[in-house]
């Protein structure tokens, strides 16, 4: 009998180097005894590396399909205690029937696929579900969650979170395991009790309540597909789960009530009115909550979050990067010469501005002081990750039917990832949603040109640009 003793139930360098080993020498699965260092069960009292494996044949030739890498590294990350050994007797298997990654029948796969499927499921559940409260620290703002995953996750996923809240510092504690990123760095701590992510009531968390509450739609209500979606052990970590129960045995008689006022006309291009003011009640909520936002540091200096303004069933949504000088103080996009600049290439367009949606990537301006004046400054990634947020309920709400990128920052914000203008400009770029969107440059580009013959060529093309989109609609 071999035994292995692995460092952590995610261990999966560990497993894979002990599990090569004792393949190569022809070990059965059988034998070999897979435990972790502080199973109460290990009658040997394990500690991880006091391994009993067969010696190192450095030459021993051995390659596994990616496949088989993939699965492993997913389902390794299940609570389930045989993990390690189901893992081996298929890496046995693959290795004495190259096929066996295709075979649907084979039994062996089909569970280590399912612990696999369960594994992303828990994945899903810890990027869709995790609430971060602000609490304050020596160092400033921190953001701190609460989660109980149902399996080993939270290391394979702190690369995830440090993506995306990259400007943030953050802790993800969890019962097992805590995850720390400052920034720059991240770092593991030992599992920790919900008392510490923060106080129980935090003021953000009564607008996410708002904010859920109005965009709750009884019509659309499927009680056993959100209950297996946002199971209720989630519940207890989520502020606007606690209106949950409260709409539900309410969402009957709204659903009546929508019925019984909304117009009997089939679904058409214009959303009928009931529709229109659903959204207008939504939009007003998610601005409402906005101005409070502090998912990334950008609220500290402004002064005040500018969110987007324009029919709530607009067709058409205009994109801009973040609100500099003049719009930070008057709280609405485009007012500054940049948004003159729009304005005007707008009528030469034949759009009326009123009829469209204008918004931005990011919702606070970003500015260094020089002297007395406030230099704006583009955003980077975290802060356009952190503030799509609120661009995508804007877009779920207003649903436009084209879309407008003003320059690369809106553009990433939309695709989520980096765009070259030049690459995808004329042309329209179909969105999961079904609406269109086109990319185009930023005006305050056009302002920023130094030589007016070239300004004024770019200015034509971007009236063009202007124009196309026009004719779309
Ligand atoms: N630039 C933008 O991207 N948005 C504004 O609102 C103003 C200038």
């Amino acid at each position: 009998m071999h035994r292995v003793t692995l460092t952590a139930p995610d261990d999966f360098d560990g497993w894979r180097a002990a599990a090569r080993r004792l393949v190569v020498a022809g070990v059965d699965p059988a034998d070999v005894l897979w435990s972790l260092p502080d199973e109460s069960d290990d009658l040997f009292g394990a500690m991880a590396g006091d391994d009993d494996l067969p010696p190192e044949r450095g030459s021993a030739e051995f390659s596994v399909p990616r496949a088989f890498v993939d699965l492993a590294q997913s389902a390794i990350l299940h609570r389930a205690p045989e993990r390690f050994s189901l893992l081996y007797a298929l890496l046995c298997r693959v290795r004495a029937r190259p096929g066996t990654m295709e075979d649907r029948a084979d039994p062996l796969l089909g569970r280590i696929e399912a612990l696999a499927k369960t594994v992303r499921r828990d994945i899903h559940k810890i990027r869709a579900f995790v609430r971060f409260r602000a609490v304050e620290d020596p160092q400033g703002t921190r953001f701190v969650a609460w989660f109980e995953p149902d399996h080993h996750i939270v290391r394979a996923n702190a690369g995830f979170f440090a993506r995306r809240f990259a400007t943030m510092r953050w802790s993800i504690l969890t019962p097992e395991i805590s995850i720390h990123w400052d920034g720059d760095t991240l770092q593991e701590g030992p599992g920790a009790t919900r008392g510490e992510a923060g106080p129980d009531e935090d003021p953000v968390e009564g607008l996410w309540r708002g904010y859920y509450a109005a965009i709750f739609n009884p019509a659309r209500l499927k009680t056993r597909a959100m209950m297996s979606e946002m199971p209720k052990k989630y519940w207890r970590n989520l502020p606007e789960a606690s209106l949950i129960p409260e709409l539900v045995a309410g969402a009957q008689a709204r659903e009546a009530a929508m019925i019984a006022t909304a117009p009997a006309s089939p679904r058409r291009a214009n959303p009928p009115p009931s529709q229109a003011k659903d959204s207008g009640a939504a939009w007003r909520a998610l601005r409402d909550a906005a101005k409070d936002c502090i998912r990334c540091p950008l609220h500290r200096d402004a002064t005040q979050m500018v969110f987007g303004e324009g029919p709530v069933d607009a067709p058409l949504m205009f994109v801009g990067e973040q609100p500099g000088d003049q719009e930070d103080l008057a709280g609405r996009p485009f007012v500054g010469p940049a948004g003159q600049l729009f304005d005007d290439a707008l009528a030469q367009a034949g759009i009326d501005r009123s009829h469209a949606y204008v918004t931005n990537a990011v919702k606070h301006f970003k500015f260094q002081w020089r002297g007395k004046h406030r230099l704006h400054q583009g955003p980077n990634a975290g802060e356009i990750e952190a503030c799509r947020w609120w661009l995508d309920r804007e877009r779920a709400i207003v649903r436009p039917r084209l879309i407008v990128a003003l320059g690369a920052s809106a553009g990433r914000a939309i695709l989520g990832r980096a765009v070259t203008i030049a690459r995808v400009r004329g042309q329209a770029i179909t969105m999961e949603d079904g609406s269109q969107l086109w990319v185009t440059v930023h005006p305050s580009y056009l302002l920023r040109l130094p030589d007016a013959g070239r300004r004024a060529e770019e200015q034509t093309r971007f009236v063009e640009d202007l124009r196309l989109v026009g004719s779309m609609l």
